[in-house]
């Protein structure tokens, strides 16, 4: 069977750095055609370095990286280093990576890689704020029929917000850009606070992982350690959500989720309530105002995205 094309657009991040390993672990199915940091959890010279970090623990230096924006389309980066430390990922001591970074902008490698494949062929992984696929976007709309469709972490319906009450980070960080893509026409599928609250990173489920015993999964424990203490005490549960990995594991067995065709706005005005994401779960809205542009994840089988992350990590071995 042909592989399917992906680009993944993340911000590594603690958690963005799980997903890379996941998606890594299943280069026989995935045709991973690059990875695009953006400026997100820490600023991009950061981000792109984590990305390359992580290609060398995995051993996946031919999957080229590239860095994309450094900043939101209309406003200042805010970082998220209180929660991904300030290098983006605490637990790994990181360090100069001997990889190169492509020379190319990620946003135009976004732009060439689509115009090189055929209508509907090509699934975007965004797990970061969303600028870089906004951006190629306003750049080249023709790349849009490109695109099969986008799987993103982002946004929150039962469980509003973690960065501000109503917001969720990645959408909070860039909520213009969150918009291009919401209104893009494109199949997007959302993986918001309401299913990657269900996916803890738990004592028991760290110790699971560390037991594996090869370099990726002792290095995925070890980056889960600290993320999940950060987020337990905050939310007074056993482990911390784990966002990004959640789009992963949709793409490789979407069984695992369960998601509802809906509506959803992105608040992109109000001071209090920025990067607010509306989702009409009941379908209150007419159609015809407000057309249903999103998988919304409102379910998940979380012991079952923890086994198909286990595999994936026992696949280094
Ligand atoms: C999202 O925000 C970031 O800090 C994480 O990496 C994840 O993508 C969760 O709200
Ligand atoms: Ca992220």
């Amino acid at each position: 069977m042909a592989k399917l094309p992906i680009i993944i657009d993340c911000d590594p991040g603690q958690d963005d750095a799980i997903m890379l390993m996941m998606a890594f672990a299943n280069r026989d199915t995935l045709n991973i055609l690059g990875v695009v940091a953006v400026g997100g959890n820490v600023p991009l010279d950061k981000t792109a370095r984590n990305a390359r970090i992580i290609c060398e623990i995995t051993g996946q230096t031919d999957i080229p990286v590239y860095a994309g924006c450094a900043r939101p389309l209309a406003r200042d980066l805010h970082t998220a280093a209180e929660v991904h430390g300030n290098e983006g990922m605490n637990g790994v001591d990181v360090y100069e990576p001997e990889m190169p970074l492509q020379k190319k902008n990620g946003v135009n490698f976004i732009i060439d890689s689509l115009r090189a494949h055929n209508d509907g062929e090509v699934v975007l992984i965004i797990t970061g704020p969303m600028t870089n696929i906004a951006a190629a976007f306003i750049q080249a709309p023709d790349i849009k029929t490109k695109v099969k469709e986008i799987v993103l972490m982002g946004g929150g319906m039962a469980i509003c917000g973690n960065v501000t009450p109503s917001a969720e980070y990645n959408i909070y960080a860039d909520p213009h850009a969150a918009e291009i893509i919401y209104k893009s026409g494109i199949k997007t599928v959302s993986m918001g606070l309401d299913v990657t609250h269900q996916v803890l990173a738990s004592k028991a489920r760290i110790a699971a992982m560390k037991a594996i015993g090869n370099k990726v999964a002792d290095t995925a424990a070890a980056i889960l350690g600290p993320y999940s203490f950060f987020d337990s005490e905050k939310y007074g549960t056993d482990g911390g959500p784990l966002h990004d990995p959640c789009t992963i594991a949709y793409v490789l067995d979407p069984s695992l989720f369960q998601t509802k065709l809906c509506n959803l706005e992105v608040e992109t005005k109000s001071e209090l309530t920025l990067g607010h994401t509306s989702v009409d779960f009941w379908h209150g809205m007419p159609e015809d105002e407000r057309p249903h542009n999103t998988y919304w994840a409102y379910g998940v089988d979380d012991e079952g995205v923890y086994d198909l992350l286990n595999k994936c990590l026992k696949s280094y071995s």
